[in-house]
């Protein structure tokens, strides 16, 4: 018996997860698999239900399937909780793109304004959550893909005793993907990456095919712009400058972007790329287009059209993990997990995103990388401090606090727009931050 619980089930990408579920069946027989959601998404979680219910009938697999909105009844012995709500759904998303972007700054769901607003809305719930798993389940695991991951993630070590807990992005796995396309690498072969640094904020180090370096070769191909460097659907792909690549001798993700390309980035934002919209805008369209689809009787798999979003590939991360520690696999993840001192120059408790190995018991730190480049430490140092100081907001609820997230937050480029920024947006997330 093997019962997984999925909290946001009615997101558009449960489909993604349910088609990773019932491609391992095998080494990962799910007998239950519940999907909860709250009041407002239960018009999307019906749809979801019945399409992931046509999707199980057409594999023939044995995977009895729920919806409920009644989270604590859904988590009696489950073994695996996975998470990927949106609280306020892209509706509130909108709003952390579009109030940054009135004032001149850059609006992101999981950087600067946006991302500290997605942070203090969706700290308190996954806190609710976890409670509700120590009370009901406390040998379940809870595998997170809600963002802000990196903020969550540090909250929950910094802030709860709850230990079962590891976060997932599809970044670090889209770029292996990027960097197997792009230096050929054939399958049989083996590729190992040497990354580093946060969710959202990774730098590649290294690149080994069969235990050759092959870095200095995608290095120069990414600076001179023969290969082209990968991106994901949410963030305008605007190349990075030769200099900056040659200069640094890392290849960052595509998120870094917002911090290199800023300037550039702002003008896309409030220009071409959408239109006076957000990202949020053009994920609603893309949605209503998804929903529609779902709907269809006929459709019975995961329709392509779900590669429109950024977090495509996301499940194989995140099944990838559950079976690692379902069938003790002892192999390597990039997951959101605290290094416990594995790197020499952070400070110990830090969540960081890195290699870990997975079994049984969880997680355990096996970074390859067991110093940060100081190159961009410091970078790094204030993306974490923001992140500290906004979970400490999330759980104290004082303004105070959010404006000293705020200010730590290198988008922000004014004290002054920060009071008028954390008010407005406080004010226009009322409903959901309740502790505020
Ligand atoms: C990337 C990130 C995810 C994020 C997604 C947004 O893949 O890793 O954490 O959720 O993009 O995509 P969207 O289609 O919602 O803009
Ligand atoms: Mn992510």
């Amino acid at each position: 018996k093997l019962k997984v619980v999925t909290i946001g089930g009615g997101s558009s990408y449960t489909p993604e997860l349910l088609e990773g579920f019932i491609k391992r069946y095998e080494e990962l027989p799910i007998s239950e698999l519940w999907l909860v959601d709250v009041e407002a998404g239960k018009e999307k979680q019906d749809i979801i239900f019945d399409l992931c219910l046509r999707m199980i009938k057409r594999a023939g697999v044995p995977i009895a399937l729920y919806k409920t909105l009644d989270r604590r009844a859904a988590l009696v012995n489950a073994d695996f909780v996975t998470t990927q709500l949106r609280v306020g759904q892209l509706k509130a998303r909108e709003l952390d793109e579009r109030i940054p972007l009135s004032y001149g700054y850059l609006g992101q769901e999981t950087n600067g304004a946006g991302g500290l607003f997605k942070g203090l809305r969706t700290i308190p719930v996954i806190f609710d959550i976890i409670k509700d798993v120590e009370e009901v389940c406390p040998e379940a695991w809870v595998i997170n893909f809600t963002n802000p991951a990196g903020m969550v993630t540090e909250a929950v070590f910094r802030h709860t005793g709850f230990k079962k807990f590891i976060g997932v992005c599809n970044i670090p796995v889209g770029m292996k993907m990027f960097i197997r396309e792009v230096l050929k690498v054939e399958p049989q072969d083996s590729l190992s990456i040497d990354l580093f640094g946060l969710n959202h904020m990774v730098f590649i180090k290294d690149v080994w095919v069969n235990g050759t370096s092959r870095f200095a070769e995608l290095l120069e191909g990414v600076a001179s712009g023969t290969l082209k460097a990968s991106g994901v659907k949410n963030i305008f792909d605007l190349p990075f400058s030769a200099g900056l690549i040659r200069s640094l001798k890392l290849i960052p993700c595509s998120y870094l972007l917002y911090y290199f390309k800023q300037k550039e980035m702002l003008a896309i934002e409030m220009g071409e790329f959408y239109k006076g919209g957000a990202r949020a805008t053009v994920v609603q369209q893309v949605e209503k287009q998804l929903f529609d689809l779902y709907k269809n009787p006929e459709l019975d798999v995961k329709p392509k059209e779900l590669e429109l979003r950024g977090g495509a590939y996301y499940s194989d991360a995140a099944c990838e993990v559950i079976s690692a520690i379902h069938n003790d696999r002892q192999t390597e993840h990039y997951v959101n997990f605290p290094h416990q001192g594995h790197i020499d120059n952070i400070p110990a408790d830090w969540a960081i995103e890195m290699t870990c190995t997975i079994g049984r018991d969880g997680a355990t730190p096996t970074p390859r990388i067991k110093h940060f480049d100081e190159k961009v430490l410091g970078l790094i140092y204030t993306i974490k401090s923001f992140e500290v100081a906004a979970s400490e907001a999330a759980l104290s609820g004082e303004l105070n606090d959010v404006l000293l997230a705020l200010n730590l937050n290198p988008l922000i480029h004014s004290d002054n727009d920060a009071e008028r920024l954390a008010r407005d947006m406080l004010l226009a997330h009322e409903a959901q931050l309740p502790n505020f």
